[in-house]
């Protein structure tokens, strides 16, 4: 490993994490696609990860946050997200390693039927998660839990009379802290490209809360690395004005809190905001033929809300020619296929057999 990269690992380990997951994650070639479209893919398995069958890309957060959480003697733990959220599946499994009580605020974008709980839904319950529903009224995650604070408040005031200690992991774990999980994944990726005498040209992620993308763009800074361009492709609906932004802020927090001058801006990454469809957890079908496409040609598994709209961003953008034939391509592939098994409204038309 370089000096760079390993003084990049020392910043973050200095930050403390506890360990959840499995590192590092797999990273291969996707060779037919490769072949097909005059490309290097290659594939990074954050789908991986642990701590169960349905890793994913919290987890990395996670090891931050709950070793944060216990330092400061937590034992209950509040997050936030849609009824269908990893995220919050993930903190509960988190939570449980680590001897927490998992708490949920969901939103429900799409409405869950008592009768048949699905998919992540259907983890957190037997994971022993309490979990509060909120009616979304057609709010996005945020601004439904943003109407709900005050309830939010509340709890946790009850909790402390009744002497526990909450700590609070804001939706998609996307705190500096949290996101810092991803800096560690943009050195790891460096090694494995190396180790393989690969530069990286583009890398790919579907991008939300934004911790993802801002990890690694403090990544990319930390280990000095100005070549490879990193495109996130947008999941939901965002205002473009302040989303980018947003991103690089997480980032120089993440550099501060490294210990580092705090450079980021909104060159370090681009944002493609045509990809997502009618909007959260809505599908659409070039998204799901793209979906079925890398099932049928590689047998990886995408789901319909963020890693299979970052795919098939990626793949219309090979398509299109904004990747110049013979680059070397990573897709970080951030899990979520629990979402194949949700409700019909989240999964489209991937029931056809088209
Ligand atoms: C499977 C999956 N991919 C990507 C993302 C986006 O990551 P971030 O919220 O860090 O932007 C999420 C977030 O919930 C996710 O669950």
């Amino acid at each position: 490993m370089s000096s760079r990269l390993q003084e990049a690992r020392d910043r973050l380990n200095r930050l403390g994490k506890i360990s959840l997951g499995f590192y590092p994650t797999p990273f291969h070639k996707l060779e037919r696609i490769s072949e097909e479209y005059g490309v290097n893919l290659w594939i990074k398995r954050e789908d991986f990860s642990g701590t169960t069958l349905f890793g994913g890309n919290k987890i990395r957060k996670l090891e931050y946050l709950l070793k944060d959480a216990k330092d400061q003697g937590c034992d209950t733990v509040f997050t936030y997200g849609a009824t269908q959220s990893n995220h919050a599946m993930e903190t509960c499994t988190a939570a449980r390693r680590c001897g927490m009580r998992p708490v949920l605020y969901l939103g429900a974008i799409v409405e869950p039927k008592p009768d048949d709980v699905r998919a992540n839904l259907l983890l957190d319950r037997i994971l022993g998660a309490e979990i509060h529903i909120l009616a979304s009224e057609g709010r996005s995650t945020k601004d439904t839990m943003k109407a709900n604070e005050a309830i939010f408040a509340a709890h946790r005031e009850q909790l402390a009379k009744e002497g526990h200690k909450v700590y609070d992991i804001p939706i998609g774990g996307s705190t500096p802290r949290g996101a810092a999980g991803f800096a560690e994944a943009y050195i790891e990726l460096l090694e494995q490209a190396a180790d393989k005498g690969m530069t990286i040209d583009y890398l790919y992620t579907a991008t939300g809360s934004g911790g993802t993308l801002a990890g690694l763009t403090a990544g990319k800074i930390l280990a000095g690395d100005a070549h490879a361009t990193t495109r996130g492709i947008i999941v939901g609906k965002k205002d473009p004005s302040t989303y980018g932004q947003g991103v690089a802020d997480i980032a120089n927090k993440i550099l501060e809190l490294t210990g580092n001058e705090p450079s980021a801006t909104t060159d370090h990454f681009e944002l493609y905001a045509d990809y997502v469809g009618p909007g959260y957890e809505k599908p659409y079908r070039e998204a799901n033929d793209d979906i079925r496409y890398l099932a049928r040609t590689e047998g990886i598994f995408t789901d319909p809300v963020y890693s299979g709209k970052g795919f098939h961003g990626m793949m219309d953008q090979i398509r299109k020619g904004m990747v110049p034939k013979g680059s070397t391509v990573v897709y970080l592939h951030t899990g979520g296929a629990t979402a194949l098994f949700s409700e019909p409204e989240i999964i489209g038309d991937l029931r056809d057999d088209l």
